[in-house]
């Protein structure tokens, strides 16, 4: 695993959008696993301004995203549909037909993970994945649990991750309790995976993750097993991680 401990969010959300754009740039045709949430907004919205200033095309590039809530459509300002349009894909020249998240308006759960799973299949997996982490330790919607999940399924989301997440909704009962998330076989099968880290409240997590035991109850734990993972992470984030401040990046 390589570590880079970059100065704060602006410098890793930097680092991070240089790793896209040169994997957009060395492989046009690449399949991109794209994330939600805060920790990707600052390096997307630096792709988009290198698309608008001509540097980038993503008129060959594949997405799949990793996760929706189940209920929301795309209309719904919550949903990761509506985010990924508004922060990203809405603001780069690539069609909708190029593009894939989870249904969460599909009701029949083994139909939508079944259908997303076969679209990951056609696309022929994915070039590089992008990854946040939860508080818990989970990336996509996979939570804690006994054992590391393979396929798309449908997760019950921990009651940690409805707090985290009730700061995008009016209020904490209107987060949805469940959503389509890519497995961890999914994931871990990505040519290219990197996770991005930010800030103090996720020191913990990131020690026990990338440093601790590889358990089911801290999901991103596996991805030490992956031969290809970056680690972009700020100061604040990397802060318990045993490495060396003065060293910008790392090799584990
Ligand atoms: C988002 C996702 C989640 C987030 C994680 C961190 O699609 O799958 O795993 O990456 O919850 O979220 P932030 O970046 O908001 O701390």
């Amino acid at each position: 695993m390589k570590i880079i401990c970059a100065k704060d969010y602006e410098h890793a959300s930097k680092i991070a959008a240089n790793m896209i754009a040169a994997q957009v740039i060395m492989k046009p045709d690449s399949v991109l696993g794209l994330a939600t949430g805060s920790t990707p907004l600052g390096a997307y919205e630096q792709l988009i301004e290198w698309h608008q200033k001509g540097y980038l095309n993503f008129s060959k590039i594949r997405t799949i995203n990793l996760d929706e809530y189940r209920g929301l459509c795309p209309e719904n300002e919550q949903s990761y549909h509506f985010y990924m349009k508004e922060h990203f894909l809405g603001h780069i020249n690539i069609t909708n037909e190029q593009t894939y998240i989870p249904d969460g308006t599909e009701p029949d759960a083994d139909k939508a993970c079944a259908d997303y799973d076969a679209i990951i299949d056609t696309c022929g997996g994915i070039d590089l994945q992008i990854l946040g982490l939860g508080h818990n330790g989970h990336i996509g919607f996979n939570e804690p649990e006994a054992f590391f999940s393979k396929g798309t399924h449908c997760v019950k989301l921990a009651e940690s991750t409805i707090r985290a997440n009730a700061r995008f909704f009016a209020s904490i009962n209107d987060v949805p309790k469940e959503a389509y998330t890519m497995g961890i076989k999914s994931i871990m099968q990505a040519k290219k995976i990197m996770i991005m880290v930010s800030g103090e409240a996720k020191k913990d997590i990131v020690r026990q993750a990338f440093f601790g035991t590889i358990t089911p109850q801290v999901p991103a734990s596996v991805l030490q097993l992956h031969r290809d993972v970056v680690l972009v992470g700020d100061e604040a984030a990397l802060a318990e991680c045993p490495i060396e401040r003065d060293k910008e990046l790392w090799n584990r």
